[in-house]
């Protein structure tokens, strides 16, 4: 099997179930990624869960008063991301009729929706083979094939994203994007590994090596 294989196999015997992962919504999707941006996802779930309810569509998002938004967001920190949700749902309500955009390239240019954001909607909820690219995907690339480059330098950056697009799986790239950084969050997780445990195990560079503890590499600053 190939590593991608692996991965999408992984998520399918153990994801949990999460609400925005009952949907392909563009809405909900776009609401749980941005929540989820530096938020763990217990963390993030019980927000998730009120706004849905109290904005069920994009237009109710778009339609609330913004102290309203702000004060459903409070504990979640990053305000920021709270106040460019505003602007972009009152965007897609009142000048793209409730459609989101269904591209990577589109999705993009819309406020507060990075390439991160942008390639989890495309892939999600469009099959686009945008490969996302967050800590958990970092931490598990830089793993099994031994990569040492800062995964915040420039260099690093552009290096694990093109790994990453080299290895999404084109037929199933919301399988295999959730799937691996659902893996770096369970399986590969960033303090004892289960690497005992772990189908990856007998083809994982930083485990032959012992240098799971070493690696990602981030450059202080
Ligand atoms: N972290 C943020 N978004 C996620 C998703 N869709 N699946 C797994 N982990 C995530």
């Amino acid at each position: 099997m190939t590593f991608s294989e692996i991965i999408t196999d992984w998520y399918h015997q153990n994801k949990r179930e999460l609400p925005w992962r009952k949907t392909t919504d563009p809405y909900r999707i776009w609401l749980s990624e941005i929540m989820l941006q530096q938020t763990r996802v217990d963390q993030g779930l019980p927000y998730y869960l009120k706004f849905e309810k109290a904005y069920p569509t994009v237009f109710d998002l778009a339609h609330a008063p913004e102290e309203e938004i702000l004060k459903l967001w409070q504990g979640l920190g990053y305000y920021s991301r709270a106040r460019n949700l505003h602007y972009t749902a009152k965007e897609i309500a009142f000048e793209r009729n409730g459609q989101f955009p269904s591209t990577y390239k589109e999705l993009l240019k819309l406020k507060g929706v990075g390439d991160y954001t942008a390639s989890a909607i495309a892939s999600i909820s469009f099959n686009e083979a945008a490969p996302v690219v967050d800590g958990n995907v970092y931490r598990v690339l830089a793993r099994f094939f031994g990569v040492d480059t800062p995964i915040n330098s420039t260099k690093g950056i552009k290096y694990f994203k093109q790994l990453a697009g080299e290895l999404i799986d084109r037929d199933k790239p919301a399988a295999f994007n959730q799937g691996i950084m659902e893996f770096g969050s369970i399986q590969c997780r960033p303090k004892s590994p289960k690497c005992s445990e772990c189908p990856l195990n007998s083809s994982c560079v930083a485990l032959r090596d012992q240098l799971v503890d070493q690696l990602p590499v981030k450059i202080k600053n």
